[in-house]
């Protein structure tokens, strides 16, 4: 059983990600309950549009940290775009008011509103949220039940772009200064201070040491090209993936259907296994015949994960 290899390892944010519906909030979630009933204090976190954590583990999650009764070290959480963009706001609105009351004279919601809406601040935000949580925060782990595959790489791309439209900022400044005759530099310190950050949160992001991908796939053709695409786009941006679940998979067929299934899913799976056996950490996870649905369950699959 694969995944027991993460036992041993420091990671501090586990990422899970696949195509729609192969079963990432469930793996994932199997996987938060294993990490928390090992002690560590785990937040299971998704950003998906969506979200069925709350559905998975019975109780009501939402957009602020929730403890999963029954399970201690265990916390959910439920983020969306608005909640990110609130969150964001707390925490930079004053700043960023401070900074630019020196060029506008603008109200405070129109000033912070604007700035915004600058491309990838939301995304980067969300993993700098993520960062400190683990590192200043309450957890020793988050595991992140991602929103369907490619947003997760847009997600981890966004640094860059962040960036670049970081590099201009300075430029758009000092130009309205000049113009405006303004001396003070607070916006420019600011956007120092921005710069600062992302490029923490890429390096963290990127460094192996701190975050773990786990790809999730089914054993079907759809399923097998997702996972190629995905860990192709993945090694472009210099990252590896090392775990891949490969769920759904047909264990005892024991009727026509099944065994039609079985026979289905065969070639698909030498498929994932002849790619991918020497470089990732390859975990069969059999179709269960319940529903997967509370902590009981859960635990059976976490048994077979780890
Ligand atoms: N091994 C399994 N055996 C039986 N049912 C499973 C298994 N894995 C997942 N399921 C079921 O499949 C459905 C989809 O799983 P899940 O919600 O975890 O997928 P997902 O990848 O998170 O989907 P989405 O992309 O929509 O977020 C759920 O109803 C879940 O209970
Ligand atoms: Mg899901």
């Amino acid at each position: 059983m694969a995944l027991t290899s993460l036992d041993s390892m420091p990671r501090r944010v586990l990422m899970f990600g696949g195509k729609g519906g192969v079963g990432k909030t469930t793996v994932s979630s199997a996987t938060a309950l294993h990490f928390a009933l090992a002690g560590r204090r785990t937040l299971i976190l998704s950003s998906d549009l969506t979200p069925s954590l709350s559905d998975i583990f019975e109780t009501e999650i939402g957009a602020t940290e929730t403890p999963i009764p029954g399970v201690p070290n265990l916390w959910g959480l439920e983020i969306d775009p608005d909640e990110v963009m609130r969150r964001w706001k707390v925490k930079f609105g004053p700043q960023i008011y401070q900074a630019a009351q020196v060029f506008v004279d603008m109200p405070y919601d129109e000033v912070v509103d604007y700035v915004a809406m600058a491309p990838g601040i939301q995304e980067e935000f969300l993993l700098d949220f993520i960062l400190e949580q683990v590192r200043n925060g309450p957890y020793d782990l988050v595991v992140w039940d991602t929103a369907p595959a490619g947003d997760t790489l847009r997600l981890l791309e966004l640094p860059h772009k962040f960036l670049s439209h970081l590099r201009l900022a300075p430029k758009v400044y000092l130009n309205m200064r000049d113009k405006l005759g303004l001396n003070q530099v607070p916006f420019l310190e600011l956007i120092d201070s921005w710069q600062k950050l992302s490029h923490e949160v890429a390096s963290f992001f990127r460094d192996p040491a701190n975050v773990e991908f786990i790809l999730v796939t089914i054993p079907e053709a759809l399923g097998v090209y997702q996972a190629r695409r995905l860990v192709g786009e993945f090694a472009q941006y210099g990252l590896r993936i090392k775990h891949l679940i490969v769920n759904h998979v047909i264990q005892e067929a024991d009727s026509e259907f099944l065994r039609r299934r079985e026979a289905m899913q065969r070639p698909y799976l030498e498929l994932l296994v002849n790619e991918y056996q020497d470089r990732m950490e390859i975990t069969c996870v059999p179709l269960l015949p319940d529903e997967i649905k509370g902590t009981e369950r859960l635990r059976r699959l976490e048994g077979l994960l780890f």
